[in-house]
């Protein structure tokens, strides 16, 4: 070997072992979007995913956006990122603030509609009467851009005043020449939630059509958050964000939940006919306010808030609340069940291999700058836990799969740390995929029959481990490190 090249790896092992080492563990993420941190405020907190679009072939991901706080959601502004793939995202500028009487006390949430290359909002512009009742008022606002960037507000295009206080997150398509808008809403003074379905010839005058879905006292007070759309089989689901359900049992465990219903949908009479009763769509500890689109191959594909209301995550006090889940694919099957799978597109974020093959009683993987994606085979007919901890155990996540109960249980332990559901898989091979970043984990079973999204806050490099197998030599392990897709924090 000559000197050079004896001078090249000595340099080269130095320079990994000072990475490694120099990495600081934080729980910002490193392929999640988390809101834009400015050199200014150094803080942001993030909510939901606003304004989900394709405009000259870039996705626009907007999202509730207090660049003021990491530590409450404030007024809020239209955040703003655009991703070639779903996997890399550039932030820009914020698009839209609350600088009109109308959205003075928030530019809350709403959707976009691409028609010429010209972007069109819907919005809901939120104004506060402190110490009135209601204390609040809704209307819908649209506003418009060709470039992506600017904004022009046109103003209120639905007056709410027949169904205040809450009435919000407009999402808005088209079909054949109609525009149809839904919009989440409480009526029964407030202690019932429901859908209402809108249609306009020329976006700018609306009429009330009909309630496509409504809360018997069983779903909640309010509805947050609705999108309407056909799957390719002609069934159309309606997925929203229930406030006000109570836990059954392993079910509706988080404050608030996400889920959808079933049924046929009569474009002539505005009729929504369910076929199938409210299903849960994630089971972990936070997901929701969740926004859907077809993507550039016509796969319905979705994005949610990858955090919940009232959580107090250690995450603020370091100055960033918030992230969004992983875009997923949306697939519905013959029974009614939504599968959920990340876009394709991120295998193309996944680098270096730290370990592929079976598995060994002692068997420890360090996950790179913790963000992993570890996937895992084994007989269904085992039970089995995935174990991720941190630098000397300080905090653990555990997933096990029960074979004789039939289920799947996610454990990060504290307060309230066990979400569980019941999983079965239809082959006689389990497969579960998990991807961590920092402090979020999702997990991934089968086909996307089940998943589970929940933010977890270790301290240091974690480790992943496979134990409880009874033949731990058949379960076959493989853990790739995952690329940054997000831009860096500001120091
Ligand atoms: C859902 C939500 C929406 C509202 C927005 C305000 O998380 O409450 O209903 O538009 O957040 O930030």
């Amino acid at each position: 070997m000559t000197a050079t090249v004896c001078k090249f790896l000595l340099f080269t092992l130095f320079a990994c072992y000072r990475c490694d080492d120099n990495y600081t563990y934080n729980y910002t993420p490193t392929y999640h979007l988390s809101p834009l941190i400015s050199p200014e405020s150094k803080m942001g907190w993030m909510n939901d995913p606003n304004g989900f679009c394709i405009l000259k072939d870039e996705y626009h991901l907007f999202y509730q956006y207090n660049p003021e706080s990491s530590l409450v959601p404030g007024i809020a502004r239209w955040g703003h990122a655009k991703s070639k793939d779903l996997v890399y995202w550039e932030h820009l500028p914020i698009a839209l603030y609350p600088d009109q009487w109308y959205d003075k006390d928030g530019v809350f949430s709403g959707s976009a509609l691409i028609e010429d290359d010209v972007m069109t909002i819907f919005y809901t512009g939120n104004v506060n009467h402190p110490g009135k009742s209601p204390d609040h008022e809704q209307h819908q606002i649209m506003a418009t851009t060709t470039d992506g960037v600017s904004f022009s507000k046109f103003g209120i295009v639905i007056n709410g005043s027949d169904h205040q206080p809450n009435f919000r997150d407009p999402k808005v398509w088209k079909h054949e020449d109609t525009y149809y808008m839904v919009l989440g809403n409480s009526f029964h003074n407030s202690t019932l939630g429901r859908v209402l379905l809108y249609a306009s010839k020329d976006k700018i005058t609306w009429e009330e059509v009909s309630v496509l879905g409504e809360s018997n006292g069983t779903l909640g007070y309010m509805w947050e958050c609705p999108d309407f759309f056909e799957m390719d089989d002609g069934r159309f689901i309606l997925l929203f964000s229930p406030q006000g359900i109570e836990p059954q049992g392993d079910k509706y465990r988080n404050l608030y939940q996400t889920g959808y219903i079933i049924g046929c949908f009569d474009y002539k009479t505005n009729l929504f006919t369910l076929t199938q009763d409210f299903r849960e769509l994630d089971h972990g500890h936070d997901f929701y306010a969740t926004q859907t689109i077809k993507d550039k191959c016509g796969e319905r594909v979705l994005i949610a808030w990858n955090d919940m209301w009232d959580e107090n995550y250690p995450e603020g006090p370091d100055g960033s609340t918030g992230q969004m889940t992983l875009a997923r694919t949306l697939k519905l099957t013959p029974d009614g069940q939504l599968l959920q799978q990340p876009v394709q597109a991120i295998m193309d974020a996944v680098g270096r291999e730290l370990y592929s093959g079976k598995v060994c009683r002692d068997t420890k993987v360090k996950l790179d700058n913790n963000a992993a994606r570890i996937e895992i085979h084994s007989s269904s007919k085992n039970s089995i836990s995935l174990v991720i901890e941190s630098e000397g155990g300080n905090y653990t996540v555990t997933i096990s799969y029960d074979s004789e109960e039939g289920s799947i249980t996610l454990d990060r332990g504290g307060v309230d740390g066990v979400r569980r559901t019941k999983y079965r898989p239809t082959m006689d091979e389990l497969k579960m995929v998990v991807y961590i970043d920092s402090s979020s984990i999702e997990l991934f079973m089968g086909n996307g029959e089940v998943t589970m999204s929940s933010r977890m806050f270790p301290k240091g490099q974690m480790t992943a481990r496979i134990c409880g197998a009874k033949d731990s030599d058949a379960v076959m392990l493989l853990v790739n490190a995952i690329k940054r897709t997000v831009p860096l924090p500001n120091p």
